[in-house]
């Protein structure tokens, strides 16, 4: 941050040393003037934040000072300083916009800092709003992707970035992380945005279907193939062609992939010419790209023309800002299309959505949330619409404490039953989520026999399906 800027225009030499040692101690920027014209000039050629001007000035007085500084920079604070004030001189400082009036001599030596201090806290904090005003680049909702962490902003403005671009784009992330959403963006801030968009899942088809479904295919060049057939790539032209899961396709597809993006052309299975296309391609996949190309899977030049725009999304646990604004946008998504009037997330509901880890993402959010509309019975969602493996510590525990007060109106034996059911259910739950629910890890990690183990399992009503990862 620059340092903020004091100007002192006082006709004795003595007061603007003083006002200069002042600067040099708390680190601000000075100039000192003798006179009121002297003042004007430093104004003229650089910015003031705070000016210190003594009312009594030869030729411009401190007053005619204070009226120009504010005509041109409304944003100057001005501190006048008087030998002989009075209350008209006071008010009328004031109704020209001075920030303050001190006195001298001084009776402290504070009075003066302080007061200077107070000014340039109010520069800092308009700076401070100004900043934010201007941050309008700061989006919840960016086409339908919603987030708000530091990690999205970046990925919205790699969108507005690329927006003139026609060039490939490979979206890496976790599954569930909205890859497809994304590419969706993308195709909707370029000038492609009036054209198809075509999304093919290129793990759905088999080795051929799917080179047929991409380049198309002429009757009877195969078994099935009982009339010419256009590819997608034919069918998005001047679009865009979203390929999910691009990790997956064979060695020939690669070969033909990387033939359209080279040279914009590509052949039907069958046929003897090849075709013409304007497609851009948005590739994305969940697999570690970087090494299926070092073990060989992957042709090195099909990836390095697909990712001459790389982007990666963060997995939503590395965001959890953006866990309220989803859980609440989903909340209304589902709410609405069932029919509910569901309006809030309790807090402990929200803070077990907070603590978990999202192996599955957004997609996994989405499903949890839309699961807790289905079965929650008021207005609420509280952590009991939850699923169990969502409810970690935090829940068990104010939950257990609520209990603890209520364990005094049964007998110690009843009590300590119930105790060790709460313990044994928040035991057993930590470790069937540290394991994805893998029942024979989590025993051992508890030391126990599995079979002992999973009679605890029965007798707390875990489900253990819900502790499969995504
Ligand atoms: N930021 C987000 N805002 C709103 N919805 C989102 C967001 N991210 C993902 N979703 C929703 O989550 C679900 C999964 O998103 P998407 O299909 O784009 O993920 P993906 O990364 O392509 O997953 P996969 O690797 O499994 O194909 C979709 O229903 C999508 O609408
Ligand atoms: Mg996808």
């Amino acid at each position: 941050m620059k340092p903020l800027n004091l100007l002192v225009i006082d006709d004795d030499p003595t007061i603007v040393k003083f006002f200069e040692k002042i600067a040099q101690k708390y680190g601000y920027s000075f100039h000192g003037a003798t006179s009121g014209i002297e003042g004007m000039e430093v104004l003229s050629k650089r910015k003031v934040d705070v000016a210190v001007v003594d009312l009594n000035l030869p030729h411009l007085t401190g007053m005619q000072v204070l009226q120009r500084i504010k005509s041109n920079n409304k944003e100057t604070e001005v501190i006048l300083i008087t030998g002989q004030a009075t209350v008209e001189s006071a008010v009328k400082a004031l109704k020209e916009g001075a920030f303050d009036f001190i006195l001298k001599p001084f009776v402290s030596i504070d009075l003066p800092i302080i007061c200077i201090q107070k000014a340039m806290d109010k520069i800092n904090l308009h700076q401070k709003i100004r900043e934010l005003e201007t941050r309008h680049d700061f989006r919840e909702d960016y086409y339908g992707i919603m987030g708000r962490s530091p990690a999205m902003q970046e990925v919205y403005k790699l969108i507005d970035n690329i927006s003139n671009s026609q060039s490939p784009v490979l979206i890496l992330g976790e599954s569930g992380t909205g890859k497809e959403l994304v590419a969706h963006a993308i195709h909707q801030t370029s000038p492609r945005k009036t054209t198809p968009f075509i999304v093919i899942n290129c793990s759905a088809l088999t080795e051929t279907l799917l080179e047929s479904e991409l380049f198309g295919h002429m009757k009877g060049s195969f078994t099935d193939a009982i009339s010419d057939k256009k590819g997608l790539f034919q069918e998005a032209d001047k679009g865009t062609v979203f390929l999910d899961e691009i990790g997956e396709i064979s060695p020939s597809v690669q070969v033909k992939l990387l033939r359209v993006l080279q040279d914009g052309d590509m052949k039907p299975i069958g046929a003897n010419q090849s075709i013409k296309v304007d497609v851009r391609v948005i590739a994305a996949t969940n697999r570690d790209l970087y090494m299926a190309v070092k073990k060989g899977v992957f042709r090195e030049d099909l990836f390095y023309r697909l990712n001459v725009i790389g982007m990666h999304l963060p997995p939503l646990r590395d965001r959890v800002d953006d866990i309220p604004l989803l859980a609440y946008h989903f909340m209304r998504k589902f709410s609405s299309r069932m029919n509910k009037k569901i309006e809030q997330i309790s807090v402990d509901a929200m803070q077990c959505l907070q603590d978990y880890r999202w192996m599955g993402n957004v997609r996994e959010l989405e499903n949890v949330i839309e699961r807790a509309i289905v079965l929650c019975p008021n207005s609420i969602i509280t952590a009991k619409d939850l699923p169990s493996k969502i409810l970690g510590e935090t829940f068990y525990v104010t939950d257990s404490m609520k209990d603890h007060a209520d364990l005094s109106k049964l007998t110690y034996q009843e009590a300590k039953e119930k105790a060790l059911q709460q313990f044994n259910r928040h035991y057993i739950l930590g470790l069937l989520q540290q394991t994805d629910g893998n029942i024979s890890l989590a025993s051992a990690k508890a030391g126990m026999d599995r079979s002992n183990f999973k009679k605890i399992i029965r007798k707390c009503d875990i489900n253990i399906h819900e502790f499969r990862k995504y």
